[in-house]
């Protein structure tokens, strides 16, 4: 997608390059058009560094192209941050007196505005009464949030903070075609314990759990992410229920699958648990040379709602080392059938694949036992995908 961003000219300016890369490595093509005073900041071979575009200023520049307005209706959406007052004060009255300011008028895409200013500048009725007729025009506004500013002083002003940004932008390009809808994830791995520092737990860090999670969100669900575990971080704008054992992870997707339309069972859930947990550290010498923990078998939450007569669309996992596709699409076929699941997406687990790594392949299976789609590439593509093939099945 093409993001158009806009930089004016506040000493907050140095924080949207890492935005900037951050949607960059995303795969957008991100042009970055800085006002004459954002560039006494960050200079423009930092933006064409970063943007991997290159980056003009001057309205009269580049005159054959048209660039004043094709810069803006090229764009999905525009993004300015840091926003002025002096830039925001420009919008509202529709002026159009540099780069900037020409592009977002010739744009239809959405515009996402994160201000960023001392808090009297913020708070004077000018600025107020600005911000709101951005509103009403239906910009969107991320932030500004209270906290320290540039100087010794606090209060609100602070640019929000680099994830808020890249979840505004990245919601703006997403079809709305989960609105009104909840989806419950579940994400990360297991832990059984064995006794109080040590459990039974595996290689999942949560990352396509989160992926799903950020992607319905983006696209209008209500979500709600129970999280085993996460070693990454919990997105902003969705629920998250924080567990920690199959037992715990059970009670909270049973708790929550009634009000769901899709529930994704991302999370790698241990099969087995210790049967006992001792209460104290075992000790290497009361084993005596060898030792062994007796196991009893965890309940297979996904299958327990599959069998459940009025159920959302339900999606789950399956982790394989096999390299043959055919085994693989067998595989899942015969999961799905024995989960009484919608679709299950197969994983290939090997060879550093999979677990820990921010890309992935599946392949989904769906209706009788064949594929119904295959994605690979960022965790973010792969959950699109998932959802995609979710949305499908309940149409
Ligand atoms: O049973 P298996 O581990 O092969 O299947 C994996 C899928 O089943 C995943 O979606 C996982 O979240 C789910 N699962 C479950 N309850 C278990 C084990 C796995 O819901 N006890």
């Amino acid at each position: 997608m093409r993001v158009v961003v806009g930089v004016c000219g506040g000493i907050a300016a140095y924080k949207v390059v890492g935005v900037i890369r951050t949607l960059v490595l995303e795969g957008h093509d991100v042009h970055v058009i800085p006002t004459e005073s954002a560039l006494q900041f960050v200079g423009a071979t930092t933006f064409e560094a970063i943007s991997r575009n290159p980056v003009s200023t001057d309205l009269f520049h580049g005159v054959a192209e048209v660039k004043h307005v094709a810069l803006g209706q090229s764009a999905d959406v525009v993004l300015i941050a840091p926003a002025t007052a002096n830039t925001i004060a420009k919008l509202a009255a529709g002026l159009s007196d540099n780069l900037l300011t020409n592009s977002v008028l010739a744009s239809r895409a959405p515009v996402v505005v994160a201000p960023a200013m001392h808090t009297e500048m913020w708070e004077n009725p000018a600025t107020q009464h600005n911000i709101g007729l951005l509103r009403e025009r239906g910009m969107r506004l991320v932030g500004p949030e209270s906290g320290q500013l540039t100087g010794s002083d606090v209060g609100v002003g602070r640019l929000a903070e680099h994830d808020a940004i890249v979840a505004a932008v990245t919601t703006a390009l997403a079809p709305r075609d989960l609105e009104g809808r909840t989806v419950v994830i579940s994400a990360g791995g297991t832990r059984e314990p064995i006794d109080p520092v040590r459990f039974i737990g595996n290689r999942s860090s949560g990352a396509q759990g989160v992926a799903l999670a950020e992607a319905a969100r983006d696209r209008g669900a209500d979500v709600v992410l129970v999280g085993a575990n996460l070693e990454v971080p919990a997105p902003a704008g969705v629920r998250t229920v924080p567990v920690s054992t199959v037992a715990e992870l059970r009670e909270a997707v049973l708790e929550r699958s009634g009000t769901a339309d899709i529930l994704v069972m991302a999370a790698a859930v241990s099969d087995y648990r210790p049967t006992t947990t001792a209460e104290k550290k075992m000790k290497k010498d009361a084993a005596g040379g060898g030792t062994s923990i007796e196991l009893t078998q965890n309940p297979d939450i996904l299958a327990e709602l599959g069998a459940q007569e009025s159920r959302p669309v339900l999606v789950g996992f399956a982790a394989e080392t096999e390299s043959d596709e055919s085994a693989l699409v067998e595989l899942g076929a015969g999961k799905r059938e024995r989960k009484g699941a919608d679709l299950i997406a197969v994983n290939r687990v090997d060879e550093g694949r999979g677990f820990g790594t921010p890309d992935n392949e599946v392949l989904i299976v769906g209706d009788g036992g064949t594929v119904a789609a295959r994605a690979c590439g960022s965790k973010r593509t792969v959950a699109d995908a998932i959802l995609d093939a979710a949305l499908a099945v309940r149409r």
